[in-house]
């Protein structure tokens, strides 16, 4: 989709589409929120038959006009940024149920926020409505709402062209995290994934390293090749690095879990629960992305993505509970369920980034825990983290995004928890309560480097129904996040 710029005052055309968004406000308000060209629509409507309220939709085909939607966008006092974004989802799913693939935005002034903000959250409402996984539908009819090509914005905001710029590089982004979770795990494999990073190569100040079998093998990375041992295809090591930041100043590395298939292994995943485990790489995929992003918009920052590659299958050679596997960085682990393997991966790709990298902060994002869901439901990611200053951040890139992250603590008294009678430590927890903590503990156990974050996006990462801007299924949860906090932070 392309966004641009229409400065106000341009005559619109007879078969155009303009959404025109309205606050709950009197007729004279209106009028005085309307641009010029616009004005008829106070004069030939009973506008009180629309009251504003947050996403109220009205459609309007004038026959010797363009046509109206006129979307509420709810009380001036009450309008933010999350609210702004789904008035726009709102109205954009009224254009590709009414089959318009232009459309023209009035950008509304709002008194407490900033014009440039109102303009940024209208237009990701747009951008990340507009879209679909409808590839493998072969009749056109069947193939669910169109989407839109274009959308210009109405508006003389200062920077107005950069700001959708910026947006455009982001939402874009974030829509192809979102295909590549919501595609099948047959391309979307070790190395499809791989391929996908190998071409983000191209970017300047990107570079991309991939780790083959016979690699990762030699350098002794025993969990992620545990993990491995039931698949037919090959584990993938993924390094991408983006150098933005003048040389000498740190960096932070993103590791993301990419289980392409989670089967549970041996300990098989019920009916219920296995369908949607093609989407058990989005934290490889949200870190993938995230540096692309940062690349793209030429961010001033170093940043790493790490992504440990491998499907949990069930076969002959699969690993058993019981086992014992020793990781990268030495510690020996017994396997007290196939089915936490996300951790095992992680743990190895942890250890390895620390002593190969050296990156000054750790971030791992990773759909861990179903425990994570039942806990937050899935509009909120559980974190832990070793750094209070870190936390803030991030937690306030999700506030800012409307990607929002709740904390969770480590307690000391629970690392008792993952020791195990016949190895260093085991991948479940001799209790099974407080799922996401322990999570967090176990990969505790993986990092020295002081400033460590984990993002447990089991509940956000994939949706059940569709919400606003957020489709049914791959949501795309993490990029915005990452980019908003990698763009705020002090290196
Ligand atoms: N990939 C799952 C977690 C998951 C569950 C993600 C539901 C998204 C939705 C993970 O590998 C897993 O199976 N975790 C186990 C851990 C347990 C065996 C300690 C779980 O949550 O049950
Ligand atoms: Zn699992
Ligand atoms: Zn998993």
């Amino acid at each position: 989709m392309i966004l641009v710029v229409k400065k106000t005052g341009q005559t619109l055309k007879r078969d155009d589409a303009v959404i025109v968004f309205l606050a709950e406000q009197g007729r004279a308000e209106i009028k005085k929120s309307l641009p010029t060209e616009l004005s008829y629509i106070e004069k030939r409507l009973n506008l009180a038959f629309f009251k504003g309220k947050q996403s109220e939709l009205m459609f309007l085909p004038f026959a010797d006009q363009p046509t109206i939607i006129l979307c509420g966008i709810g009380k001036k006092g009450e309008i933010d940024a999350e609210s702004l974004r789904r008035s726009a989802a709102a109205a954009i799913a009224l254009c590709r149920d009414r089959f318009i693939d232009h459309v023209n935005i009035t950008v509304p002034v709002i008194p407490s926020l900033d014009g440039g903000r109102v303009l940024i959250c209208l237009a990701e409402g747009t951008y990340l409505a507009n879209y679909g996984f409808d590839k493998y539908k072969t009749k056109s009819n069947d193939n669910g709402k169109p989407l839109l090509r274009s959308a210009a914005f109405l508006t003389n905001v200062k920077n107005a062209a950069s700001i959708l710029k910026r947006v455009e590089i982001i939402s874009r982004n974030t829509l192809l995290c979102r295909d590549l979770i919501n595609e099948t795990s047959e391309k979307s494999d070790s190395r499809g994934i791989a391929r996908e990073a190998k071409a983000l190569g191209k970017i300047p100040g990107v570079t991309c390293t991939i780790y083959g079998k016979k690699e990762i093998e030699k350098m002794k990375m025993g969990l992620l090749l545990a993990v491995n041992k039931g698949s037919a295809r090959p584990p993938q090591l993924v390094v991408l690095k983006y150098q933005g930041g003048r040389p000498g100043k740190k960096f932070l590395a993103l590791v993301g879990k990419g289980i392409t298939f989670d089967s549970g292994g041996m300990n098989l995943k019920p009916s219920g629960h296995i369908e949607d485990m093609r989407t058990d790489m989005a934290g490889a995929a949200a870190v993938m992305y995230a540096l692309k992003t940062a690349a793209e918009l030429k961010l001033p920052r170093n940043l790493y993505a790490v992504l440990p590659l491998t499907d949990n299958m069930l076969s002959n050679e699969s690993y058993r509970p019981g086992d014992v596997f020793t990781a990268y960085n030495g510690t020996t682990v017994e396997i007290g369920n196939t089915d936490a393997e996300g951790r095992l991966i992680l743990a190895d790709a942890i250890a390895f980034t620390e002593k190969r990298l050296k990156p000054d902060s750790i971030i791992d994002m990773a759909t861990l825990t179903g425990a994570c869901l039942t806990t937050f439901g899935e509009l909120v990611a559980g974190y832990v983290t070793t750094d209070d200053g870190m936390g803030a951040l991030l937690e306030n890139a999700g506030a800012a995004t409307g990607e929002l992250i709740w904390r969770l603590p480590l307690f000391k008294d629970y690392e008792e928890n993952v020791k195990s009678d016949i190895a260093d430590i085991c991948n479940v927890p001799a209790e099974r309560n407080a799922g996401t903590i322990m999570g967090g503990i176990f990969l505790k156990n993986f990092v020295k480097t002081k400033r460590w974050t984990h993002i447990d996006i089991a509940s956000t990462a994939r949706a059940t129904k569709q919400r606003g801007y957020r489709p049914k299924n791959a949501t795309g949860f993490g990029v915005r996040l990452l980019v908003e906090a990698v763009t705020n932070w002090k290196d």
